[in-house]
């Protein structure tokens, strides 16, 4: 497959490699750094964008435009995500964006609703995501932690919406985000009363799992048109 890097950052970079050892062809890297742009994406069969908050959108609205099928990994945009919803529909364009590419996090989402469903009647204990990123992390709280608490506020009548921040507010789940030198990612649900907790937790070793399932979700979407998730890419749904 022919794919463009929108983006050639850490992220961008750790794919690249996964994509080559699949046997794969960096056609394009665009990057403010780089002789490559976005004018010239029809050269590739699919793309995939790990950029900024601010830059998503545009990229996201030139693959549409051009009919490249697109994997979005870059988080922090999805207030527009009826907008690009809208245009993919009408350019009868193929989009795959995801919080988290990695299969872990993916089995972590399922089993936090499960938890939430199990815990749905214990008024006694309290819930709240903690979530730790690396320093240079633009966004928070995190957009993986913002699927943990759709997860919970589906799952579980105490909450009606979060907030990133720690509060007693009543039907509020809070988000902390934490900012630590090195850290990849880390998720945790905690459901505490006043005799004990229960908790659980993924934790990225490294950016390989987030670099192999955008790969993955590539390869998935490449030939197809229309809306998708990881749950379609890991057969989850
Ligand atoms: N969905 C996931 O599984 C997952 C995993 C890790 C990171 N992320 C997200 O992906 C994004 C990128 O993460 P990263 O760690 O690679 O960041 P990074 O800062 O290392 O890399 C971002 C790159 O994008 C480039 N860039 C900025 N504006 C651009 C534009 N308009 N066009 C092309 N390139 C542009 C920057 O120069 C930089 O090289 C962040 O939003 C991060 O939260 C998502």
């Amino acid at each position: 497959m022919k794919i463009a890097l929108i983006g050639y950052g850490k992220m961008g970079k750790e794919i690249e490699q996964l994509a080559l050892d699949r046997k794969h062809e960096i056609v394009l890297k665009i990057d403010p750094q780089s002789k490559d742009s976005i004018e010239q994406i029809e050269e590739a069969e699919v793309a995939i964008e790990f950029t900024t908050p601010d830059s998503a959108v545009s990229n996201i609205e030139s693959c549409l435009n051009h009919q490249v099928p697109i994997v979005v990994g870059t988080t922090g945009w999805y207030d527009q995500w009826n907008s690009i919803e809208q245009l993919c529909e009408a350019k009868e364009g193929s989009l795959l964006a995801a919080t988290n590419f990695s299969v872990g996090v993916n089995l972590f989402f399922a089993l936090n609703r499960q938890l939430a469903q199990i815990m749905q009647d214990q008024s006694d204990y309290s819930s709240r995501i903690d979530e730790i990123h690396h320093l240079e992390k633009l966004d928070h709280p995190s957009g993986t932690a913002i699927t943990l608490a759709e997860g919970i506020i589906e799952e579980h009548p105490d909450y009606d919406s979060w907030v990133n921040e720690d509060t007693d507010l009543k039907g509020k789940l809070n988000i902390l985000s934490h900012r630590e030198a090195g850290v990849p990612g880390t998720h945790e649900i905690t459901y505490s009363s006043s005799i004990d907790e229960i908790s659980i937790k993924h934790r990225a070793k490294n950016r390989k799992g987030f670099a192999l399932g955008a790969v993955l979700a590539a390869e998935y979407i490449a030939n197809k048109k229309g809306i998708f998730t990881m749950k379609d890419v890991l057969n989850l749904a």
